[in-house]
């Protein structure tokens, strides 16, 4: 098992990665956190193969636990989701003595974090994340929230967890497309901070394709792209809790995506998918902008293009998309912000870019001519 710590300004807490470790919640939970009752809560996907293991380690680190099966889905990320689960925890009589375990994606982690953050003022929680993007990204430096009908991630707070635990053997179960949609998020790591990660996953993808990942990839290898993804993120954590600056690095291949995500309803692609496409863009008009030589766009679309993305949607027009960026949240006064590369490795926040070369982009992704 690795341990891994999150440093921040006024609390520190350790990530446990390793495989087979569902079975150690609790002795490991009982290292940081005094034996107390536990709300677990999980959706209907990952509770049938892993809340029986997660409630039974509980019980022996000394917790006494409960189980709450949600739905799952975006749909669950509400106020509406979070009053049940605070209705959950008043009738079960869960006291600030008390702690959650948020067992699942990253709906789960920002939904039961964020109940978590306001419930009595706050009780502490921990993050067991059962999909990739969840173990790179989402469980890791305290962004809990629930979407708003105006927006998503619109009410939230920033709430570090106790601890993290993620074991990459949890990763078997996940369906394909969630696991490629997590792997744009370690493609993402690399681009923004580390080349040799990217040459890595470069040749990993050229070796294994994406649709025979769940059959062939080896876990060991998966869990030491994993904890460099944590170590990177971790260390984002440390210097920009707060997301002020270094942190909206993160948020690479989210402007484009983002825009695709809310022009499609959320209904189309997933969360990792639409940031795919994104960091393809943006690779792109970095390019078009003089910031990106060629040859280091070409290696970035190409990774890009073996994800085994969708398609463009059909009938999603250039204006949808444009008009979906004009709400972008990253805004500052009309101009719009975009994290843009500036080498495999290396980012750097871009503001205004041309308009004309944005609805460049747009259109060439939609016509299927970027990848
Ligand atoms: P998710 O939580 O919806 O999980 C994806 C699907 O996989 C769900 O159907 C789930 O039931 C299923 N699943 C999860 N683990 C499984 C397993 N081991 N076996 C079988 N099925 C499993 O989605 P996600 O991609 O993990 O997270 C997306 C969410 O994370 C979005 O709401 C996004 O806004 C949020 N997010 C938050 C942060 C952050 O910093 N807080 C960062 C990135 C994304
Ligand atoms: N996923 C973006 C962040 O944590 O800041």
């Amino acid at each position: 098992m690795f341990k891994i710590k999150v440093r921040t300004d006024k609390k520190s807490y350790p990530v446990y990665l390793g495989q087979g470790i569902m079975e150690s919640i609790g002795p490991v939970m009982s290292r940081c956190l005094p034996a107390r009752p536990v709300l677990v809560v999980s959706d209907r996907n990952v509770a049938p193969h892993y809340a029986e293991k997660c409630l039974k380690s509980l019980q022996l680190g000394g917790f006494k636990p409960f189980l709450e099966v949600l739905e799952g889905g975006e749909e669950d990320k509400s106020l509406m989701a979070a009053s049940g689960l605070y209705e959950r925890l008043l009738k079960t009589g869960l006291d600030r003595h008390s702690a959650i375990v948020a067992l699942g994606g990253g709906v789960i982690g920002d939904l039961a974090g964020f109940v978590a953050a306001t419930y009595l003022r706050g009780v502490p929680y921990v993050q067991v994340p059962t999909t990739l993007l969840a173990m790179v990204d989402s469980s890791i430096g305290g962004k809990v929230a629930v979407n708003h009908p105006l927006g998503k991630n619109l009410i939230g707070a920033f709430y570090q967890p106790a601890l993290v635990v993620g074991d990459v053997d949890a990763l078997k179960t996940l369906p394909g497309r969630e696991l490629n949609a997590g792997l744009a998020e370690l493609v993402k790591y690399g681009i923004i901070r580390d080349k040799k990660l990217f040459e890595q996953l470069e040749s990993l993808i050229q070796s294994v394709p994406p649709e025979d990942w769940l059959l062939k990839i080896d876990s060991r290898q998966l869990l030491k792209f994993i904890i460099r993804a944590v170590l990177i993120k971790g260390e984002i954590v440390y210097f920009d809790e707060k997301e002020k600056n270094l942190r909206r690095i993160l948020n690479f291949g989210h402007t484009f995506g983002h825009a695709l995500e809310s022009a499609t309803r959320y209904a189309y692609y997933l969360h990792g998918e639409a940031v795919a496409c994104g960091m393809a863009m943006e690779a792109r008009l970095a390019a078009l902008q003089e910031i990106l030589d060629r040859v280091s766009q070409q290696r970035i679309i190409s990774l890009i293009k073996q994800l085994d993305l969708p398609r463009p949607p059909a009938g999603l027009s250039v204006n949808a998309v444009m008009k979906a960026l004009s709400y972008d949240k990253k805004k500052e006064g009309e101009e719009l912000i975009f994290v843009l590369p500036a080498g495999i490795g290396k980012v750097l926040m871009y503001k205004a870019p041309s308009s004309s070369l944005v609805e460049k982009v747009v259109e060439e992704y939609l016509r299927g001519d970027l990848f």
